[in-house]
C-alpha cells in the first residue's frame, strides 16, 4: 500500500484503535431527499464533531457542507439509478481527478452481487479501485443488497470477499448472525456496518455494539443516526460504542440525554 493511501486511510479509521465511526448521509444520490436529509446542512454539521468521516456525494457535499471543515470526506462516486427503478444498474458518476479536487480522502462505490447488473457494478469497484491505486486514494466498497437477497454470513461473506478480491480498503456491509465469519472472510481489510433502516435506537446500538464484538472496526451509519429524535445524542452513544468500549445500556443512556 503506497504511502499516501494509507495516510488517508488512517484518517478514516483511527491507526492506533483500529476503529471508526463514519457518518453516511449518501441517501439521495438513489431516494432523494431521504427523511432528515431535505436540508441536509441542518442536519449534518451539528453531528460532524462526533464523526470520523463524512460518506457524501459531491452535489451534496457542495450545496450543503462548507469547505472549510477538517473531517475526511468519503465520496460516493457512483449513482444512475433509483428507487424506482432496477438499483444494480449503477455508473460511475464522478472522476478521480474531482474526487482530488474535492480533497477525498476515499472514494466509493456499490457491488451489487447476484443482482442484474453484478459484472456493471464489479467494473465499477474494479476502476475506481484502479484510479485510486494511481493517485493514493483508498476505495470503500458498499455491499448493497437487493431486493431478493436474503442478509445471510453466507450471501454477505460472498459479496465482501468479492469486493476484497477486487482491491477495496474497506468493506461496508450489513451486521447478520454469525458476522465474525463475514469479517473472517474479508482477512485484513476493515469491515464496516452500515444501519440499514431506521430501527428502535436501543436495537441500532445492540448492532453496533454485536458488530463491533464480532470484529467489525466500526460503523457507517446513516438512518439509524440521522433519522432519530436526538441525532447528536444517537452518534455521541454510537461512538461510545464504537471508540469507548461502552455498553449498550451505558450508550443508550448517552443517546436520552438531550
Ligand atoms: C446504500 C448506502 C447508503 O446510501 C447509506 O450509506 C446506507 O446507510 P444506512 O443504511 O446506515 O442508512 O450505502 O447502499
Amino acid at each position: 500500500m503506497n504511502w499516501g493511501l494509507q495516510n488517508r486511510l488512517s484518517r478514516i479509521i483511527n491507526p492506533k484503535t483500529g476503529h471508526c465511526v463514519m457518518l453516511a448521509v449518501d441517501h439521495g444520490y438513489f431516494q432523494g431527499p431521504t427523511t432528515g436529509l431535505r436540508n441536509l446542512g441542518k442536519t449534518v454539521i451539528p453531528l460532524l464533531p462526533h464523526a470520523d468521516a463524512l460518506m457524501i456525494t459531491r452535489g451534496a457535499l457542495r450545496n450543503w457542507i462548507p469547505p472549510k471543515i477538517e473531517k475526511p470526506i468519503v465520496l460516493r462516486v457512483s449513482g444512475g439509478q433509483s428507487i424506482l427503478k432496477e438499483l444494480s444498474n449503477e455508473i460511475i458518476t464522478t472522476s478521480i481527478q474531482d474526487a482530488i479536487r474535492i480533497n477525498a480522502s476515499a472514494i466509493t462505490c456499490s457491488v451489487f452481487i447476484g443482482g442484474e447488473y453484478e459484472k456493471q457494478s464489479i467494473e465499477n469497484l474494479s476502476k475506481i479501485v484502479n484510479d485510486g491505486e494511481d493517485y493514493g486514494i483508498p476505495v470503500l466498497a458498499v455491499t448493497a443488497v437487493g431486493k431478493e437477497m436474503v442478509r445471510d454470513s453466507k450471501y454477505l461473506s460472498l459479496a465482501s470477499r468479492i469486493c476484497v478480491e477486487i482491491g477495496a480498503h474497506i468493506v461496508k456491509t450489513y451486521y447478520c448472525e454469525n458476522f465474525s465469519e463475514v469479517v473472517e472472510a474479508c482477512g485484513n481489510v476493515p469491515v464496516v456496518i452500515a444501519g440499514g433502516k431506521k430501527i428502535e435506537e436501543k436495537a441500532a446500538l445492540q448492532m453496533a455494539h454485536d458488530a463491533v464484538k464480532d470484529g467489525a472496526a466500526g460503523v457507517d451509519m446513516g438512518r439509524n443516526i440521522f433519522q432519530s429524535d436526538n441525532p447528536v445524542g444517537m452518534i455521541k452513544a454510537v461512538r461510545a460504542i464504537v471508540h469507548e468500549n461502552k455498553t449498550v445500556d451505558e450508550a443508550f443512556g448517552i443517546y436520552k440525554k438531550k
